[in-house]
């Protein structure tokens, strides 16, 4: 019982004073990512409250290069992400999806203020409601919220779904998937532009 006193006495306040991140499996990913949900790196998606297996699904597909899914359905290369996440067992990916789902989600705007706070919603965003939820706020663990993310992200990876051939297995940055490839077929730059500002201007919660 004493040496349990004596253990307590001496490491708590040890243990207490690491800052948190130091002690969780993120560590590495907060330097892009942001300690608080917001990436510092402006290329870097918000990951804070995001749905947990859809961020299971993009950490697999980072890893194995290619298809996430069943093959041609679904493939996501980044150089940055795949050699962060190609040491990674299934095991881990699904612990680093959990956690930063479980984070209290950000949105952009509370960090940027170039991002404006009343954008009206183009008719179109309706059409994403479905799958993405009223103004992107997901219902569904696959289907990623949109409410919140940084706008030029979101433009990045529209204008990435619209343009991928699926018989492309080389380019190094690559997005497709079936349903948004489709999906983004038909949007021109400044629809892009117009959705991407919308959901990314609106809040998380
Ligand atoms: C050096 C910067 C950097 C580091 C470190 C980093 N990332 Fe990323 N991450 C990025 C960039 C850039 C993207 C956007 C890739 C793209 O445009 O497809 C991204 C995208 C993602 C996505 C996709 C999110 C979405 O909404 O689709 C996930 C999930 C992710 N990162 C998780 C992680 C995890 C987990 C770690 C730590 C193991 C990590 N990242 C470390 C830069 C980084
Ligand atoms: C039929 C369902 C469906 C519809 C409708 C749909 N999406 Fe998606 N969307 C998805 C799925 C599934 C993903 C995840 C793709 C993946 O795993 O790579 C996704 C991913 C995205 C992403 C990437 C988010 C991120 O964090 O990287 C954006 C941006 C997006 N959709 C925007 C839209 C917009 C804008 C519309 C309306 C014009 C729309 N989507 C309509 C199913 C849909």
């Amino acid at each position: 019982m004493r040496c349990l006193v004596f253990i307590l006495v001496i490491l708590l306040p040890v243990w207490l004073a690491q800052p948190l991140a130091a002690q969780s499996p993120e560590t590495p990913c907060l330097e892009c990512h942001g300690p608080e949900g917001l990436a510092k790196n402006p290329q870097a998606p918000i990951l804070a409250g995001q749905r947990e297996h859809y961020l299971k699904l993009q950490l697999q597909a980072f890893r194995n290069g290619n298809a996430a899914g069943r093959a041609n359905f679904s493939a996501r290369r980044h150089p940055v992400m795949a050699e962060r996440a190609h040491n990674y067992t299934d095991e881990e990916i699904v612990q680093l999806a959990r956690a930063f789902s479980r984070q209290v989600c950000r949105s952009a705007r509370e960090f940027d203020p170039r991002i404006p706070r009343d954008v009206p919603r183009p008719q179109i965003a309706q059409t994403c409601f479905t799958c993405h939820g009223v103004d992107g706020r997901s219902r569904r663990s696959t289907m990623p919220n949109l409410a919140g993310q940084r706008p030029a992200y979101l433009a990045r990876q529209l204008f990435a779904f619209r343009d991928a051939k699926p018989a492309d297995k080389t380019a190094p940055i690559y997005r497709h998937h079936r349903m948004m490839s489709r999906k983004g077929n038909h949007l021109s730059p400044e629809q892009i532009k117009q959705l991407a500002l919308y959901f990314g201007h609106k809040t998380c919660w």
